[in-house]
């Protein structure tokens, strides 16, 4: 059995400049770590402040030197400044129902990436959003063909979500209040497709951070929720069977056999 360690550093819902106090409080509170990956669960900036996202990013790369950072946009990263976010950004790699493949210590990695699904769009939502009903219901459709995809490429799969995936992780917010911070629809496909991890962020009041559905983890990582930023290791476990396969697959693709 092969035992092979991800630190994964993962947070949301800084918005930049209401919280950069804890989220700086916190960067500065972690020594001697350092992650393979970093990944940004939506909601870094306040109101559409573009600029304010270069105040949580620079001290983070910064501390973090040459690490990948992955984000997905949260409902304060609104649509029309996504592209200046990308341009702006480009250490960054935005997904945006879209999937990063990545190599880490010899893991290969899936990374889907998405906005999210809410049960009942907000008010806003559905006065501004033409067909944001049908968009959320499409979305839904798309992200479980990415997991069943990503399965089959990759050894780990991890889905990052603004919105909770689950009620599960939203406990301690108002009840009334869930339907417009996640989807049970998600946690249908997570329960079908067992991927590895699952992280989002968007309920800042939640007092259940992290729960599994079968094998997958599940960690709400939004900043006000947890007083900090999240560190999670992830370990994956493969079989002697397992690694030998891998290992054979190497060996041949080494040799020029595809
Ligand atoms: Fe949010």
């Amino acid at each position: 059995m092969l035992i092979r360690k991800l630190n994964i550093l993962a947070f949301s819902d800084v918005h930049a400049p209401r919280y950069l106090p804890l989220f700086i409080a916190s960067l500065n509170a972690i020594l001697n770590y350092s992650p393979d990956i970093i990944i940004l669960a939506g909601d870094i900036i306040d109101h559409g402040r573009t600029n304010a996202l270069s105040t949580v990013v620079n001290p983070l790369c910064k501390k973090f030197p040459n690490i990948p950072i992955v984000a997905i946009f949260g409902n304060e990263e609104y649509f029309d400044i996504e592209d200046k976010l990308i341009n702006s950004y480009s250490q960054i790699t935005w997904l945006s129902d879209s999937v990063l493949t990545l190599t880490i210590k010899g893991i290969k990695i899936c990374i889907v990436g998405s906005r999210g699904v809410l049960e009942k769009p907000t008010p806003w939502q559905r006065k501004n959003i033409k067909g944001i009903e049908y968009m959320y219901k499409k979305r839904v459709e798309v992200l479980r063909d990415l997991l069943v995809k990503a399965k089959q490429k990759c050894e780990v799969v991890i889905l990052v979500t603004h919105y909770a995936p689950t009620f599960i992780t939203v406990k301690g917010e108002p009840f009334t209040a869930y339907p417009y911070l996640g989807s049970r629809s998600l946690e249908r496909i997570l329960r079908e497709t067992q991927i590895d991890l699952v992280i989002h962020g968007h309920a800042h009041n939640s007092r259940v951070l992290e729960a599994s559905l079968g094998i997958t983890r599940i960690y709400n990582v939004a900043l006000p929720a947890r007083k900090g930023i999240t560190k999670i290791e992830f370990h994956k476990v493969s079989s002697r069977e397992e690694t030998q396969k891998g290992l054979l697959r190497f060996l041949k693709v080494k040799g020029g056999e595809k």
